[in-house]
C-alpha cells in the first residue's frame, strides 16, 4: 500500500520539518523520537511507513521547502546541517510537487505572503475543481493506493456565522453561489472528502469543522480530525490542569504569555488571524477544571525568536484553610520539532482509520488538538487512554 500525504502549507516551517524529518528516518540519519506512533501500543499497528510516505502539496508562496528549512538550520539550528544535507535532494524533488493553492478570504496578512496567483478571482466551483484536480494528478502520477490531506497552512481568521454552512446542501450552495465568507481551508478540506481522502486539520482554520463537512465526511466513511495541533503550552496546560482538579486546588487564576518568530508569529500578530487561535488554546481550562477562572493567554510576535517559542505560565492557586499558592513555569521549545513529528503520527493514524472503514471524526486523536473535534475531554492522559485502547482494540 502507497500512502501519499498531501500538505497545505508545504513550503511552512512544520510541513518543511515533517518532511525534512520523514527522509532523514529514511534514510536512516535520525530515529522516530518525538513520534506517538514510534512507541507501543501504537507501534505495532499496520501503519504505513514513514519511509514510504510520498509527498506532495499547496502553497501559496514560492520559498522551497529547502530554502524554508535552511532559513530553519541558519536561524534556529533545527533541522541541523548532517540532517539538512542527507535529505536535500528529496527536499528539490518534493518541492517539484507543490501545487499554487488558494488564499481566498484567508485574511490580509495571509494574501500578502501569496504570489498572484493563489489570489485570482477564480469562482469557488473552479477553484474546488483545480483543487481536486491536483489531488487527483498527485495519486495517479505516484500510482498511490491512498491519499491523506494535512492543513497545516497559516492560521485563517475565524469564519462568521459557521451555522450557515450546518448540512452538505448548504455547503455546496455556497460553492455554487460563490459564497465570499468560505475560508481556503474549508476548500481544501470539501475537496478531500468529496474525493474519500482522509483530513487533518492541524490548524485552528475552520477545515473540516462546519456541519456541511462533517455530513460528507459520514457520507462518503471518510476519516477526518482537527484542530489545532497541541504541542507547547497547551499541551503542559492539559496535563498539568488535571492535578490541580484532582486535589481540589482552586485555580484562581491562570495567566499564559507566549512569544514567537517565525511566519506564524507574524500571522498571529494580525489580530483577526490570532482570534482563532486564542480561541482554540483558552477553552480546556473550564472543562478540566469544572469552574470558570481567570485565564488570559496571550501570544505575540518576536522576530529574533525564529522557531523557538517561549511560555511564561503563572497559576494562582487556593488550598487548604484558604491558602494562596503559585505555580510558574516557562516552557521553551522549538515549534516545528514539536508539531512535525504529530504531522507524520496523525497522518498514519488516519491512514489506518480508513483501511480499516472508520469514517467520520476520529476522538481517538484527540490528544493531538487543543480543540478536537467531538470530543468534550481535554484532560491529556485521559486523551491518551482513548489512543492506547484504540490501539490495544487493533493490535
Ligand atoms: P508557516 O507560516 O511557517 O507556514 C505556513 C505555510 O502555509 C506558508 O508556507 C504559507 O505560505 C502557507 N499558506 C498560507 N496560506 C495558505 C493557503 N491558503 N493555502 C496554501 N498554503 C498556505 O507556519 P508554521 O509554523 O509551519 O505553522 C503552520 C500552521 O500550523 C499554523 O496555522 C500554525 O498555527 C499551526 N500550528 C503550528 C504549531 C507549531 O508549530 N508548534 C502547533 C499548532 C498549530
Amino acid at each position: 500500500m502507497s500512502t501519499g500525504i498531501w500538505l497545505v502549507g508545504a513550503r511552512g516551517n512544520v510541513a518543511s520539518t515533517a518532511i525534512t524529518g520523514a527522509r532523514a528516518i529514511a534514510r536512516g540519519v535520525v530515529d522516530e523520537t518525538g513520534m506517538v506512533t514510534g512507541v507501543e501500543p501504537m507501534a505495532s499497528l499496520d501503519l504505513p511507513e514513514v519511509d514510504e510516505l510520498v509527498f506532495g502539496g499547496h502553497d501559496i508562496q514560492t520559498q522551497s521547502i529547502e530554502e524554508t528549512a535552511e532559513q530553519a538550520h541558519r536561524d534556529g539550528g533545527v533541522p541541523d546541517r548532517e540532517t539538512l544535507d542527507a535529505v536535500r535532494e528529496d527536499l528539490r524533488e518534493i518541492d517539484d510537487r507543490v501545487a499554487i493553492g488558494t488564499a481566498r478570504q484567508c485574511g490580509e496578512t495571509i494574501q500578502d505572503l501569496s504570489d498572484g496567483e493563489a489570489t485570482g478571482d477564480q469562482s469557488l466551483a473552479d477553484i474546488v475543481s483545480r483543487i481536486r484536480d491536483d489531488y487527483a494528478t498527485f495519486v495517479r502520477e505516484h500510482r498511490l493506493d491512498r491519499l491523506v490531506v494535512v492543513n497545516v497552512s497559516s492560521t485563517e481568521p475565524p469564519i462568521d456565522e459557521p451555522e450557515r454552512y450546518a448540512s452538505l446542501a448548504d455547503f455546496e450552495a455556497a460553492i455554487e453561489d460563490d459564497d465570499p465568507n468560505l475560508p481556503a481551508s474549508t476548500l481544501y478540506a470539501y475537496s478531500a472528502l468529496v474525493d474519500g481522502h482522509p483530513y487533518v486539520n492541524f490548524t485552528p482554520s475552520t477545515g473540516s469543522a462546519l456541519g456541511g463537512l462533517r455530513e460528507l465526511a459520514e457520507r462518503n466513511d471518510t476519516p477526518h480530525m482537527g484542530r489545532d495541533g497541541k504541542t507547547g503550552e497547551t499541551l503542559v496546560k492539559s496535563a498539568l490542569a488535571p492535578m490541580f482538579a484532582g486535589r481540589n486546588l482552586r485555580v484562581l487564576s491562570w495567566e499564559g504569555h507566549n512569544i514567537l518568530g517565525n511566519t506564524d508569529g507574524l500571522v498571529l500578530e494580525d489580530d483577526d488571524n490570532k482570534a482563532g487561535k486564542v480561541a482554540s488554546k483558552g477553552n480546556l481550562l473550564e472543562e478540566i477544571l469544572g469552574y470558570d477562572t481567570h485565564n488570559a493567554v496571550r501570544i505575540d510576535y518576536t522576530p529574533s525568536l525564529g522557531d523557538w517559542k517561549t511560555a511564561w505560565d503563572h497559576i494562582h492557586f487556593q488550598g487548604f484553610l484558604e491558602t494562596k499558592m503559585k505555580m510558574q513555569f516557562t516552557w521553551e521549545g522549538s515549534d516545528s520539532a514539536l508539531a512535525a513529528p504529530l504531522v507524520l503520527d496523525l497522518a498514519r493514524l488516519v491512514a489506518h482509520a480508513d483501511e480499516h472503514g472508520e469514517g467520520g471524526c476520529q476522538p481517538q486523536l484527540a490528544s493531538f488538538f487543543k480543540s478536537p473535534q467531538g470530543v468534550d475531554e481535554h484532560d491529556l492522559s485521559r486523551q491518551l487512554q482513548r489512543l492506547y485502547d484504540y490501539a490495544e482494540r487493533h493490535r
